[in-house]
Parts: C-alpha cells; sequence; structure tokens
C-alpha cells in the first residue's frame, strides 16, 4: 500500500460544476426541401413537424452537434454518440487544467482528482440515488466486469442469462465459468415472429419461466436493451422476475440504454437492479471512454463481493461479517489509479445538456417517437423485414433492425452479412450513417441493418435516410 495515499472526504457540490451553457439541440436540416415532394411521391413520408414541441424546449445558442457536419446524418448512437458543442468545450478545457498541474489534478483535485466524490455524487443526482451507489467507469464493459469477477460465486452457482447476450456479458461468465465451475443457463428468445405478438409480461415469463431450473440462481444477467433486436426488457418486470423465482442479483447490461431511457423514471429506475452498467460515450453522447456502474447495496463487501481492479482491498482486511468496513464499494471501486476523469466531468456535462433539454423523459419521447417513424416507415414498405418491435410499446427502444430487402420486390429479404454490409457501404455514400449487426434467430446467424435514432436526429435526418434507403434498396 502507498503510505501516502490518504483518504480525505473531499467532496464539495458548488465547486465542481463549471457553467454550462445554454444549448441547442438538432443541426440545421440535412435534406432540402426540394427533395420534399420526390419523397413524398415515392413512398417516403415526411413529418416534419412531428417534433415541433421538444424543438421549443430547447435552448437556442451554444451548444450544437456541430462535431458533424451538416449533410452527415449520423444514425448510430447504438455503436458511438457523438457530442454536443459544450460537452466537446469542457473536456479540452479539462484538459488543458490538468496538464497545468498534474499532481494536484491526480491526487487531490475535487473534480478530476481520483477519488471521484464530486463527480460521482453529481450523476447520482440525476438518478436519484446515492453517492455511494455509482462508480464511474470507462464503460459498459468495466461496470459488467466489476459486477461479475466481483462476486463471490461458488461451484455450481447457476447463473441464468438469454442468449441474445452481449460479450461484455458473456466474457466475465465464460472467466467464472472456467475457474470456478459456475452453470451458465441460457434461455432462447422466441423467434422475430412470435416476438411480434407479445408484450413485456409474456416475454418475460417466455424467457425466465417460473421452473425450478431457473429458481435460487445467483445472478440473471441481462440487457436492458438488446442491441440485436432493440427489444427492451422493463426493469420493474424484470426485478419482479428476479424476486419470484428468489434469485441473488438482477445484474443489467444497460449499454444501449443510458441517455435513451428514463433511467429515473418508475419503471425503467436504475433502482431496480442489483447491478446496473452503462455507457456514457453511446446513447448519452459524452465522451468515449466514459459509463456508470450503479450498485444498489452501498456497503457490499468481502466475502460477498471483492473490489476488482481497484487499489482499495487493504479497506476491507481484517473485517468481515461481525466487524463490517465502512468504506463504500462504489468508492473503492473508483480508486484504481490513473482513470479518465476528465471525461467523467465531461460525462456530467453530457447529462447536464441532457437536463436543459426537457430531462431524461423528454428525451426518451423524442428517441422514440423518431424510432417509431423508422419502424413504420420500414414496415409500411417491407412488412417481412422488420425485426425490431413496433406495436407494443413497452418493449420498444431507440433500435430499429430490420432486413435489408428489394425495394421494388419487398418480400425478398436478406439475411445475409455480405448484402447487409454492402447496403450499410452504400449508405454511407449518401452521407447516412447506420450499421449491419448479426444476431441469432432461432439457431441461425442472421445479419441485419440497424438504426438508432439518437437525441440530437431530427425528422430531417429521417427523410434524407429514407430516400438513401430508397435509392439503394432498388438496386440490390
Ligand atoms: C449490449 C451491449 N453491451 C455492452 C457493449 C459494450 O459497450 P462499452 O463499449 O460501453 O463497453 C455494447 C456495445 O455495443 C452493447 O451493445
Amino acid at each position: 500500500m502507498h503510505t501516502d495515499d490518504f483518504e480525505t472526504d473531499t467532496h464539495n457540490n458548488e465547486s465542481n460544476n463549471q457553467p454550462i451553457s445554454r444549448r441547442k439541440f438538432f443541426k440545421k436540416s440535412a435534406v432540402s426541401s426540394v427533395f420534399a415532394s420526390t419523397l413524398l411521391s415515392s413512398g417516403v413520408t415526411s413529418d416534419v413537424t412531428a417534433s415541433e414541441n421538444f424543438h421549443n424546449l430547447i435552448d437556442t445558442n451554444n451548444c450544437q452537434f456541430d462535431a458533424l457536419s451538416n449533410n452527415f446524418v449520423y444514425l448510430n448512437n447504438g455503436t458511438e454518440g457523438s457530442m454536443p458543442r459544450c460537452v466537446i468545450s469542457e473536456l479540452q478545457l479539462s484538459i488543458e487544467k490538468w496538464a497545468a498541474d498534474p499532481t494536484n489534478s491526480y491526487e487531490s483535485d475535487t473534480v478530476f482528482g481520483k477519488r471521484q466524490d464530486s463527480n460521482r455524487a453529481d450523476v447520482a443526482q440525476f438518478f436519484g440515488v446515492h453517492r455511494d451507489n455509482i462508480c464511474l467507469t470507462d464503460n459498459t464493459t468495466m461496470g459488467l466486469s466489476f459486477s461479475l469477477l466481483g462476486i463471490d460465486f461458488k461451484a455450481n452457482d447457476k447463473v441464468i442469462i438469454s442468449n441474445q447476450e452481449h460479450n461484455a456479458i458473456l466474457s466475465p461468465l465464460q472467466m467464472m465459468q472456467q475457474r470456478t465451475g459456475i452453470q451458465i443457463i441460457t434461455q432462447a428468445f422466441p423467434s422475430v415472429e412470435k416476438l411480434k405478438s407479445m408484450n413485456s409480461a409474456q416475454l418475460i415469463d417466455h424467457l425466465f419461466p417460473n421452473i425450478d431450473r431457473l429458481k435460487n440462481a445467483k445472478a440473471l444477467c441481462v440487457s436492458h436493451v438488446y442491441p440485436t433486436t432493440g427489444v427492451r426488457l422493463s426493469l420493474k418486470l424484470l426485478r419482479k422476475k428476479a424476486d419470484e423465482l428468489n434469485i441473488d442479483y438482477l445484474i443489467v447490461d444497460g449499454a444501449q440504454s443510458l441517455g435513451m431511457l428514463d433511467l429515473a423514471g418508475k419503471n425503467e429506475h436504475i433502482s431496480h437492479c442489483d447491478f446496473y452498467a452503462g455507457s456514457g460515450h453511446k446513447w448519452l453522447n459524452g465522451p468515449p471512454g466514459t459509463g456508470l456502474l450503479y450498485i444498489k447495496n452501498k456497503h457490499i463487501q468481502p466475502p460477498e463481493f471483492y473490489p476488482v481492479g481497484s487499489q482499495r482491498m487493504f479497506k476491507y482486511l481484517n473485517t468481515g461479517r461481525n466487524n463490517p468496513s465502512k468504506y463504500p464499494m462504489a468508492k473503492a471501486l473508483q480508486v484504481r489509479g490513473s482513470s479518465h476523469t476528465l471525461g467523467f466531468h465531461a460525462m456530467l456535462g453530457a447529462l447536464h445538456y441532457v437536463n436543459q433539454s426537457g430531462g431524461f423523459k423528454t428525451i426518451e419521447r423524442h428517441i422514440l417517437k423518431l424510432s417509431k417513424r423508422v419502424k413504420t416507415f420500414i414496415f409500411e414498405n417491407a412488412p417481412k423485414s422488420l425485426i425490431s418491435p413496433n406495436l407494443e410499446a413497452t418493449l420498444t427502444s431507440g433500435l430499429t433492425v430490420f432486413y435489408a430487402f428489394s425495394w421494388d420486390k419487398p418480400k425478398n429479404i436478406f439475411t445475409d452479412k455480405s448484402t447487409t454490409e454492402k447496403v450499410v457501404a452504400e449508405l454511407l455514400k449518401h452521407n447516412v450513417q447506420i450499421r449491419s449487426i448479426g444476431f441469432d434467430n432461432n439457431g441461425q446467424t442472421h445479419y441485419a441493418l440497424r438504426v438508432s435514432t439518437g437525441y440530437f436526429n431530427s425528422d430531417a435526418d429521417l427523410f434524407t435516410f429514407q430516400y438513401a434507403l430508397k435509392n439503394v434498396l432498388e438496386k440490390i
């Protein structure tokens, strides 16, 4: 242990918030009105007034997503977000401050320092939780690894997952399986066709029925929003299910939901989970290398849970069930040498941006409204190609996944990798960025197109996308 590595509680709520300038949401329309009549007459719909109320909530100066050029339609928040100007500026300013005073910045600065009490407290406020429920991380992968490698799994402990989990969940579980012999139970999603007629509760019951094989598992590890199909699982219903099955820990991969859904609202509140790992660099449009981990039990500690990756195990030596440590686990996980504290502060700026733009709920509404428009467009032109749920609101998200199809013969659907990637590449030639995604559909690997409608996207962006998609699909 470093003897000079002392701890002080340096939190000061007032000191860390640089004023964040007034901001504006949408970059200018990327489609000229010349296109409008052409699109309308070709089955491409426009509803440019649909988001007007949203526009009115936004301050009009200073903070735009202007790093994205005006004619680039970026529809891939699910991979990486952009950043609004005020977040970029905040990050640049932080780098300057750090470089001018590195030792103090790392050791003791209330905003940039390694303990992160201040940024953790401010981030926690956005979700109505305590500072010691929040650890700031590099990304979702780190948060899930901290959670899954930290739990004291024993041989034959059961862990339940679905067949659509990301490697960020699978990788640490595979490690635990090899090391300790945990049993991983994989439950399959229904086929895309079946899914279309289900609601949230039916899907969760289908995935995790109340059967003995699933009861008393140590953990249920699932995604809040699936990057493969865009399906959302309600956190409230997952909590209910975990309780019914008497499962110790509900661990949720929130990579695709922080900044998309209202994680402070009743149904999707992070506190339904025991561990919730999210990314700051996707839908929230914070800097790369940012994320958060929510830990419900502030006082969780060895021998139940170990602080993997931290420098604070010494805080739990000579402690135990009868003599617990008072050192919060989120704080222990935070102190891990030099990390991206400047980014964490700028991520806080992204949260403030959300707040000034009307809050999580408003952002969610905007994202889902745009997403609904994409889903409707695909459904109306090629009903069989749409994979993401469209009708059941509680299952939907800001991700729209659909198979490539032939525009003139929409029953011709393509599920292979090369056609799907070709469509993505051709769209990019029209300055439209989406992505392809592979997934397991009833035991077969299928590839599909994925559109993310982020909070900086506008109706005009969708108009451009629809026009470009039609153009590309006419030629495949
Ligand atoms: C469901 C899911 N989990 C985890 C990740 C990894 O996210 P991160 O880069 O924040 O670790 C992704 C990234 O696409 C994802 O979609």
